[in-house]
């Protein structure tokens, strides 16, 4: 736990070392030479990926290319070989209470929603705050019927998961993840597992979510998501960060041959 990749150069407390590019106070997670195998299988390769606070990245590539190794290395559901990962700045412990709290710093919504199904919607909402957050019941309460407000389920907060749609379920574990206050939502095709009608008001939450200033990275089939709420495309293939840029940029001008027959891939269909 002791951090020793953590930099205590007093000159990087400034920002500003006279050889190296100045660390902007806005990086929020900063992934830097990170491997990781599973067994022979060199899943990623490394990766060097910065985050701005308030910024939407979106990543794509294809199946099996690491986007979901990459996103749970960043709570640290998956461990790394080398490298580092900081989440504003401290580096991901090991294990232990500060692991739990500054995972908690990093919310996070799967394409299954993972809602505990003998809670009620607003139960789910509330346990997190109350075992990590040690927050008063009441104030548990108030929060997550807020949410629920938000992300526009808040007539069902009564009900259990299973009496919901999976479009429901989906802006439940959105709220569930918002009550911890994250610094950062990831998301891992959070629409991939809905029927297509419940799939654009899960997208609008996002959208919401991105235009209130909310850091996000999103791992995502919905192009159409990328284009309008990305301010980056992070194209992944083979463990690598192939290439990254401006959506527009990105899907006008792709430069790299796995990027191009990609594209041609999912926009022909
Ligand atoms: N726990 C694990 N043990 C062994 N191999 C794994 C494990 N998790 C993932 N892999 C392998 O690592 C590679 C990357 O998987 P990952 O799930 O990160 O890909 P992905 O880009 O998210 O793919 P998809 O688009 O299909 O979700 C795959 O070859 C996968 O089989
Ligand atoms: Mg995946």
């Amino acid at each position: 736990m002791s951090g020793e990749s953590v930099s205590k150069d007093p000159k990087d407390a400034l920002s500003k070392g006279p050889q190296d590019t100045p660390r902007a106070a806005d990086d929020l997670v900063v992934l830097s030479g990170v491997n990781k195998h599973f067994g022979a299988l060199h899943v990623l390769q490394d990766i060097d990926l910065t985050i701005t606070r308030g910024e939407v990245v979106v990543v794509i590539g294809p199946s099996g290319s690491g986007k979901s190794t990459l996103c749970r290395t960043i709570n640290r559901l998956e461990s790394i070989d080398s490298g580092t990962i900081t989440i504003d700045g401290k580096p991901l412990p090991q294990e232990g209470k500060e692991l739990a709290r500054l995972r908690s710093d990093v919310g996070m919504v799967f394409q299954s929603f993972n809602l505990f199904s003998h809670k009620t919607v607003l139960e789910n909402v509330m346990l997190g705050q109350i075992k990590v957050r040690k927050t008063e019941k009441k104030a548990a309460e108030e929060k997550a019927r807020a949410l629920l407000d938000r992300v526009g389920v808040g007539t069902q907060a009564d009900k259990y998961p299973a009496q919901l749609s999976g479009g429901q379920q989906q802006r439940v574990a959105i709220a569930r993840a918002l009550a911890m206050d994250p610094k950062v939502m990831l998301f891992d095709e959070p629409t991939s597992a809905l029927d297509p009608e419940m799939i654009n008001e899960v997208l609008e939450v996002m959208q919401q979510l991105a235009r209130d200033g909310m850091t996000m990275v999103v791992v995502t089939h919905e192009m159409g998501f990328a284009r309008s709420a990305a301010n980056r495309v992070v194209f992944m293939a083979d463990g690598k960060i192939v290439e990254q840029a401006s959506p527009e940029e990105f899907f006008s001008n792709p430069r790299s041959d796995r990027a191009k027959d990609f594209l041609s891939k999912i926009l022909h269909h």
